[in-house]
């Protein structure tokens, strides 16, 4: 079994700190080796082990103890079908033995005020931000807890960008809103631990120091393309820019961030009630 060194090293290759002194650890094991799965076997998740990681979800911590996560179990396959057609270059979102999506629900807390008689505003900035962080940590958490037992998942936030058509499917009503969804299911292949950015761009002490960023990423950059180099028919908008003879990683984001994604859900998020007051 890997140490725990061998596997920071494996995570980030930064020559940083590599837990020196420290006991062993299962679940820091498991999170330093943790990687997203798109290929699932045909054994399905027994629904006793998918209730109970919603249970742990649930168990997340929340904003104010306001709870605002609501966590929906895509159980109608036509209704699955009818997402995954959304997103035909994903086929996992269809594919996958189970499927959640985790909502921001601002809305309980307004229907909450109303059976206490008191004016909720809750349609705020603060609202939504509070509500999208809590489903993102119940996720994160439903996630955690099913790679322990041996399950694979992929978060899906590109629901995002159809979020009226999944909004009208699921019949999210107002100030209810998709983060993300959850594919889930026993992986089909072992897959790859993803090198992280190194520790010196990523954290900071005191105060933010970013001086040394562009030297930083050149490295990375080579080291991850070492370990899995980006192929050439992978290159993105190669119209637009070009075939480029060394492509990083940090040319792959840069491309694709170029495309702003996302541009309908603002519209999206107004309609269903919030005002970002
Ligand atoms: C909030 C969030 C949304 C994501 N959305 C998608 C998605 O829509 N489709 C997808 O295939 N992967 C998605 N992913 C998975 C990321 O691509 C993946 O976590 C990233 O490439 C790092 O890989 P790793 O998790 O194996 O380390 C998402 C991950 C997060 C955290």
């Amino acid at each position: 079994m890997s140490t725990l060194a061998e596997m920071l090293s494996r995570r980030f290759g930064d020559g940083g700190p590599a837990a020196e002194g420290t006991e062993d650890n299962e679940l820091m094991r498991r999170v330093l080796q943790r990687r997203t799965v798109r290929r699932y076997s045909d054994k399905a998740p027994s629904e006793a082990l998918l209730d109970l990681l919603v249970a742990c979800a649930l168990s997340a911590s929340a904003k104010s103890d306001f709870q605002q996560v609501s966590i929906l179990r895509l159980r109608d396959a036509k209704k699955r079908d009818a997402i995954g057609a959304l997103f035909p270059a994903m086929p996992w979102i269809a594919n996958a033995p189970a499927f959640f999506v985790f909502l921001g629900d601002a809305r309980r807390l307004h229907q909450i005020g109303q059976l206490r008689g008191k004016a909720v505003a809750n349609g705020t900035l603060e609202g939504f931000f509070n509500a999208s962080i809590d489903a993102a940590l119940a996720m994160q958490t439903m996630i955690l807890c099913a790679e322990s037992s041996g399950l694979g998942v992929c978060p899906i936030s590109v629901i995002r960008n159809e979020a009226d058509r999944v909004a009208e499917i699921l019949q999210l009503p107002d100030l209810v809103f998709p983060v993300a969804g959850l594919c889930l299911g026993y992986p089909a292949a072992a897959g790859f631990v993803s090198l992280r950015l190194p520790r010196s761009v990523t954290t900071h002490t005191d105060r933010y120091d970013d001086s040394t960023l562009a030297a930083a990423i050149d490295d990375y950059d080579r080291r991850r393309n070492a370990i899995h180099a980006i192929p050439k028919a992978q290159q993105r908008s190669n119209d637009e820019f070009g075939e480029a003879a060394f492509y990083g990683w940090s040319e792959d984001k840069a491309r694709q961030a170029v495309k702003a994604e996302g541009a309908t859900f603002a519209p999206y998020l107004r309609k269903q009630g919030f005002s970002f007051d």
